[in-house]
């Protein structure tokens, strides 16, 4: 079943149907000021942090209110509706809908009883607060007076919990007053007469406003039950029902913003107003409104900006390939799904209010790599960022504080870290996420100074990125469990597997030997000598012991427990069969050509499904060891053999390094969220975004897909399909081009900015192959290989690879 088309002119995903099975939602605004919304309005809005800063409320768990709600009335017969099919819920019959999200925006269009409307939501670039640009059209052939009302529904306490469940304190700091032409709302406003810098307890007055602009708020109410009425609900406001509002604020209690205006619209005209929320002072905000009075003209032209940032960035990498759920993934929305989980790491959403109050390590640090080939410079700030919140040890901070001050933090070997973030020790594989990273980043640029910027590390001292990569190695070295292979420590990249402190896993064995890999480039690149050896003595000894311990016939096991106990064994009744530990042999380098293929056919055979390969088989169940912690999830579910999406773009990767493009493409379209566009019913989640996971074979629900958006997924599953099937590998020096796609792809062509220049690549297959080069070209010279260096480029390089 479906719900909705991909616009890819427009980069837009297409609602044509509103009762989709869950919130459809849409990220807007920038860290400053974020705004979530659904495909009927619901979501709610924050600064920084979706924890701490809420500004809008919704509550979790109960379907999908409140939102951003306009209603429109027809003051003749009284009937009223809303701009987005719900709150007021009209019947499909006769109300016709599209939600159409864009990349920063959503605009919502509604046609009901000769009335159209649309409502463009969006955070204006660089502005911290929010834009619902409504446009309404009389379509039918008589003058009509409608009362349109905006609903915004504030919190009363910036921080979520408190807002939801410490009534007794949240409700009796708030208050509503109304001024011209908006609602201001006042948290603590009993403090204003406190002076300055000595504020009570940590309090301040907190000012947040909802206005009209475009038209006369004819009347107004700042309370929410005054609003809604007792025994109503957002589908049927006593005060949209009275068509006009009451005029009083709150003191105490819930705090709202709304306001109506009286429109008089005759046939064919067509009126702009806008409804504007955010947290300012007072006179800021009566600026922010008034600056919308010309409302047409200033929302067209903040839409075409945002519009034209966002396609920029986007328009770095482009595909066209004879897939178009590929290419409206990589093109557009598995590349927005990067930049938003760059941007949040985990930090919002409908599943998650954000309570996390700062960026996971590994997560964050991984994340980078989804934007790397698109927005490099956004990519090396953040990078910086999180190469200061290694400790001087060469470990990751498990979490990073949103307040972050390098050279200052406490580890998590102080109990003061411990206590404050609730992480009670290193992980292993933090910090050995930064490998791939800063090379792909490197890699991508050219820009090796890179290597000896220097950068202060969490706790004290600092050093160059080069000694940072070491320190990350040390740290390894230094925490080896009993087979000397790196320790599990509080855990590895599967939060649900705690193997011990002194226990080992195979995934961060792999890691670790990448690395090594990795930094021996960078090494040769200084001609650093001495740590070569080094890095070479230790990463064969690693390797022999690797290939020695963990190697199980058919398959590499997933490690061992701080008691002894092998994990993932092909003789165990349960989890004996792992995805990771068989993709990560691949991409390591680790696994000879033998064990890969044999290891990759396993994946298929044992973990392969319709939506993807499940993270491992059987699911835990009677049999689970003390530190399997998946068995608390039913079976097939999250890390207890559900399809952890992922864990997808690593497979794809490993099967497109081995060139193996069928495979690897087959893994793709399975999990990809635009080749389900049709199986809404079953996928449930959003079709344009992917999810943290589907549930697998073992689930009654199998196929059914949950926490949307912000998820490694998206970096992961597009690092697979830009590096792995499309071959986009860049090295210190240059590009190697090494496609790895399904045999009847006849061509596909590339657009890419690289290291300043435009890259127009033109791939062809006319045998049918499923991987190599037969003849590569760079403005009709022919190269010796795959390879190409960068002193061949030009500012507009055309460039044909003949793979059969
Ligand atoms: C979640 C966590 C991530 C972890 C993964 C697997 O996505 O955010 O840190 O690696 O689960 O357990």
């Amino acid at each position: 079943m479906k719900y909705g088309y991909f616009d890819e002119s427009k980069k837009e995903y297409v609602i044509t149907r509103p009762d989709t099975p869950a919130p459809w939602v849409n990220y807007l605004g920038s860290p400053e000021y974020g705004a979530i919304i659904s495909n009927n309005a619901g979501g709610y809005s924050f600064a920084k942090s979706g924890a701490n800063g809420r500004i809008l409320r919704y509550v979790f768990n109960q379907f999908d209110e409140p939102g951003r709600y306009i209603y429109i009335r027809d003051n003749e017969n009284r009937d009223y509706w809303s701009a987005s099919w719900q709150p007021v819920g009209k019947s499909l019959d006769t109300y016709k809908s599209e939600c159409h999200h864009g990349t920063a925006y959503t605009k919502m269009k509604a046609v009901y009883d000769g009335i159209s409307s649309e409502v463009r939501y969006y955070v204006p670039l660089d502005q911290s607060y929010e834009v619902w640009n409504l446009g309404i059209t009389n379509d039918s052939d008589r003058e009509r007076e409608l009362t349109v009302t905006g609903y915004a529904e504030f919190t009363n306490n910036s921080n979520y919990e408190q807002d939801q469940v410490n009534l007794q304190y949240s409700q009796f700091i708030t208050r509503t007053v109304f001024c011209e032409n908006r609602i201001r709302q006042m948290i603590h406003a009993n403090l204003d007469k406190i002076e300055n810098g000595k504020e009570i307890d940590h309090k301040t007055v907190i000012n947040r406003f909802f206005g009209l602009a475009g038209a006369k708020a004819d009347s107004w109410c700042g309370e929410k039950e005054e609003f809604l009425g007792r025994y109503h609900g957002y589908g049927n406001p006593k005060g949209v029902e009275d068509g006009v509002l009451n005029n009083r604020g709150n003191y105490n209690e819930n705090g709202c913003g709304a306001i109506s205006t009286v429109l008089h619209l005759k046939p064919g005209e067509t009126r702009e107003i806008a409804f504007l929320v955010g947290m300012k002072e007072d006179d800021e905000a009566a600026e922010i409104v008034a600056g919308y009075e010309n409302t047409e003209e200033v929302c067209k032209k903040e839409l075409e900006e945002l519009t034209a940032y966002w396609h920029g960035k986007l328009s770095h990498f482009q595909v066209k390939t004879p897939s178009k759920e590929f290419d409206t993934m990589i093109n557009t929305w598995n590349a927005y799904n990067c930049f938003m989980t760059f941007i949040w790491s985990r930090a919002a959403s409908f599943t998650y209010c954000g309570l996390r109050n700062g960026y996971g390590y590994r997560d964050t640090v991984q994340d980078i790599q989804g934007v790397i080939h698109l927005a490099p410079e956004m990519a090396v700030d953040k990078i910086r960022f999180m190469l200061s919140a290694q400790v001087d040890n060469g470990g990751g901070l498990p979490l990073v504080k949103f307040t972050h001050n390098p050279g200052h933090e406490d580890t998590p070997d102080d109990a003061s870290y411990v206590q404050e973030t609730g992480h009670p020790a290193y992980r292993a594989d933090d910090a050995l996420w930064l490998f791939p990273t800063v090379y792909k980043y490197v890699s991508e640029t050219g820009d090796t100074a890179f290597m000896d910027e220097v950068i202060p590390f969490a706790n004290k001292d600092e050093g160059t990125v080069y000694e940072h990569l070491k320190r990350a190695i040390d740290f390894s070295m230094n925490h080896l469990g009993k087979h000397s292979m790196p320790a599990g420590l509080y855990a590895d990249w599967n939060d649900c597997l705690r193997l011990g402190k002194d226990g080992e896993s195979t995934f961060v064995a792999f890691q670790f030997y990448y690395a090594m890999t990795i930094l021996r480039i960078f090494a040769e690149h200084k001609k650093d000598t001495e740590y070569i050896a080094f890095l070479d003595e230790n990463q064969k000894k690693l390797g022999n012991l690797i290939q020695e311990l963990c190697w199980d016939e058919d398959r590499f096991i997933r490690g061992f427990t701080e008691s002894g106990e092998t994990i993932g064994k092909r003789t165990d009744p349960e989890a004996n069969m792992w995805l990771n530990p068989q993709s990560w042999a691949v991409i390591s380098g680790l696994a000879d050509e033998k064990q890969a293929d044999c290891a990759l056919q396993q994946v298929y055979d044992r973990l392969n499904t319709e939506y993807g390969a499940i993270l491992m088989d059987p699911p835990y169940h009677e049999h689970a060891f003390d530190g399997a912690l998946a068995v608390i999830y039913n079976a097939g579910t999250k890390e207890n053999a559900g399809i952890f999406s992922q864990s997808q773009g690593w497979i794809i990767l490993a099967e497109a390094l081995r060139g193996h493009g069928e495979r690897a493409f087959t893994y793709f379209m399975e999990n990809a969220p635009a080749a389900q566009n049709d199986k809404a019913e079953i996928r449930r989640l959003e079709p344009y975004c992917y999810g943290q996971f589907t549930e697998g074979k073992d689930s009654p629900n199998f196929g059914r897909s949950h926490v949307h958006w912000l998820t490694g997924t998206a970096s992961t599953v597009m690092v697979g399909c830009v590096e792995g099937i499309l071959g986009m590998r860049p090295d210190l020096y240059g590009l190697r081009i090494a496609p790895s796609i399904p045999k009847e792809w006849e061509m596909f062509e590339i657009d890419k900015d690289f290291r300043g220049c435009h890259l127009h690549i033109t791939v062809k297959n006319p045998g049918h192959a499923e991987s190599g080069c037969k003849k590569l070209f760079v403005n009709g010279q022919e190269m010796k290989d795959n390879y190409i260096p960068q002193t061949v480029l030009t500012d507009e390089t055309d460039i044909e690879l003949i793979m059969s």
